[in-house]
């Protein structure tokens, strides 16, 4: 089979409810550009998520409050153009659905619009449930993204793990349970004890993804940078299976030395470089 052909039909988010009530597995990874997007949606993936992460492995800032509002709007809607038949959710930033209700809505709404995501994805705890419930009243499929809330650096003061109370994994199950009625249809569960994962699981009947949360959730998410060699600092949950890191460095180290021999610009290919189909088309579509 080549590598172009698509391995598995479109998926929706009633694929990934009949997978999660099945117990078959499914698989989530960050995205946040289109080319990327494309090869995972050939590789399988079941769910793109475009997260605010965006504002560290994207745009270099050091916390996910700092990401704007409309580069992840434009950012959703390239990874979807990039993978059209891949559940594409996209994450609200720090205060576009803290302020008015009629502004969260908006903004959640744009991410269907302008973003083309499936889903928006909002840090929640049970006083969002009002919320969640205008949110899903408007049309739009919410998922709850409980348990470690990064959204709450400032007032942690660092990316502690939730939950490891009685208290604190009676709380998350409670907000759980309340945000499932307000409406929402997925919950993703971050940073927790694994028991904590599991009581959510009993008490909750929508599909569950975890990060940092255990293996027991109906679906797995990480960030692609730390799945792929590409981020210095290594969550503890998240162990990378490639080192692409290391290959584009040594790479562009070959491309500077062949740039300084004079090896590049002519349309012959040179020693140990890929002779991809040449085109004189313009450059095509991603997909
Ligand atoms: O923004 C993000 O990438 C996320 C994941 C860490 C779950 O919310």
């Amino acid at each position: 089979m080549s590598t172009h052909e698509p391995i598995r039909p479109p998926v929706t988010i009633k694929t990934l409810r009949k997978m999660a009530s099945s117990g078959e597995p499914f698989a989530a990874l960050t995205c946040y550009d289109a080319t990327t997007a494309k090869w995972l949606q050939r590789a399988g993936i079941h769910v793109l998520l475009v997260g605010d992460t965006a504002a560290e492995v994207v745009l270099g800032y050091s916390r996910t409050i700092d990401m704007p509002l409309d580069v992840l709007v434009a950012l959703t809607a390239g990874v979807k153009r990039g993978a059209p038949e891949t559940v594409v959710m996209a994450d609200m930033p720090f205060l576009s659905y803290h302020g008015s209700e009629d502004e969260a809505i908006r903004n959640a709404g744009r991410f269907l619009t302008q973003g083309l995501a499936d889903i928006v994805k909002l840090e929640a705890d049970e006083s969002f449930a009002p919320l969640v419930q205008k949110i899903a009243r408007a049309g739009i499929p919410v998922c709850a993204h409980v348990g470690t809330r990064p959204q709450q650096v400032a007032l942690t003061g660092g990316y502690t793990a939730a939950g490891k109370t009685p208290k604190q994994a009676a709380q998350i199950v409670a907000d759980a349970v309340a945000l499932e009625r307000a409406g929402a249809v997925m919950l993703l569960i971050e940073a927790v004890p694994d028991q904590v994962t599991e009581d959510v699981l009993k008490a909750t009947t929508v599909p569950v993804i975890g990060i940092g949360a255990g293996p027991a959730p109906h679906g797995q998410v990480l960030v692609l940078q730390d799945l792929l060699g590409l981020t210095d600092r290594q969550p503890p949950f998240a162990h990378p299976i490639a080192q692409l890191g290391t290959s584009i460095q040594t790479a562009a180290q070959k491309y500077v030395q062949m740039v300084a021999e004079r090896q590049i610009g002519s349309r012959t290919p040179q020693m140990g470089t890929t002779s991809p189909k040449l085109s004189t088309e313009p450059r095509p579509a991603t997909n």
